[in-house]
């Protein structure tokens, strides 16, 4: 099965498995679990926006994923994660050393993708983050469909 095939059952499964579902936290646990197994990723999560402790500010917070251990918090604009969430905008780093300010969780990880989930009022609520420990694993494919399965989250927010 090439890529798009696995994406285009991936789609479906994940369609199929949340529907009727109403909480956030379920359906990104089994997203990420369902994303993780299916195309063999070496982290697969979400981060959350979330109220920043004893501040008006908000920042990026774990949320499920599947991977090893990795960094609870995230700041506006840091990172990769934080740079789509800034930018309201998917981001594809070939090669994290390569983007300025990528906060590495895992010296392992070489290349990685990461997608807003936007609220129906049009907010990013969370992001999708997926690292791979090959070089540029992600191109216009992966942001498509992880794209669309973002967009499945959004009714929820
Ligand atoms: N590399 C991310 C941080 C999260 S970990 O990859 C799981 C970033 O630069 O935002």
């Amino acid at each position: 099965m090439n890529k798009i095939e696995k994406y285009q059952m991936l789609v479906e499964q994940i369609r199929s498995l949340i529907e009727g579902e109403r909480d956030a936290v379920a359906v990104m646990a089994n997203v990420a679990a369902v994303i993780h197994e299916a195309m063999g990723f070496w982290w697969t999560g979400f981060y959350r926006v979330m109220p920043k402790a004893g501040s008006d500010d908000k920042e990026l917070v774990l949320g499920p994923f599947q991977g090893p251990v990795a960094c609870m918090h995230i700041a506006f604009g840091r990172g990769v994660c934080g740079t789509a969430w800034e930018h309201r905008q998917s981001v594809v780093v070939p090669d994290v050393e390569q983007f300025p300010g990528h906060i590495a969780c895992s010296s392992l990880s070489r290349s990685e993708i990461v997608v807003p989930v936007l609220s129906s009022a049009g907010e990013v609520v969370a992001v999708l983050d997926i690292d791979s420990k090959e070089l540029s694993t992600f191109d216009e494919t992966d942001r498509e469909y992880l794209e669309r399965i973002c967009a499945f989250l959004t009714p929820l927010f």
